[in-house]
């Protein structure tokens, strides 16, 4: 009995580890759909507000703390960045890096 209950929970254990990378995943396309509007779908820009895609993932998530901190000013950016915690950052900034 006890070791068909370790079992099961080795196996929920797994199955969650994977379901929660493929979330990041899902959830980084899904906030990264917010920037679209201004920064192009797949963050290729094809006015003047600059691309994400392929920004470097340091870069990108300065940018970003630094819009919400204030430090780095910008017309619209600080408000977007106030919505989004620093793992959100990083999870769109690997997300719009690998885009080529
Ligand atoms: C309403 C239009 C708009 C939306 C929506 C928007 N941005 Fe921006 N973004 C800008 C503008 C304009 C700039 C240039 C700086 C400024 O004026 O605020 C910018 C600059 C940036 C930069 C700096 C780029 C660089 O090369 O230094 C990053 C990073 C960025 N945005 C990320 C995002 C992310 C991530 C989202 C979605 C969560 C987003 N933006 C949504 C308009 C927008």
């Amino acid at each position: 009995m006890k070791k068909t209950l370790a079992v099961s929970l080795l196996i929920a254990g797994t199955l969650g580890t994977s379901a929660s990378v493929y979330a990041t995943d899902t959830r980084a396309r899904f906030m990264a759909a917010n920037c679209a509007y201004c920064h192009g779908p797949d963050g290729k820009s094809r006015g003047a507000i600059p691309s994400l895609a392929g920004l470097e993932v340091g870069y990108f998530v300065e940018q970003m703390k630094a819009f919400k901190d204030g430090s780095r000013p910008g017309t619209v950016m600080q408000k977007h960045a106030l919505g989004y915690t620093d793992a959100e950052f990083l999870a769109m900034a690997k997300y719009f890096a690998a885009i080529k």
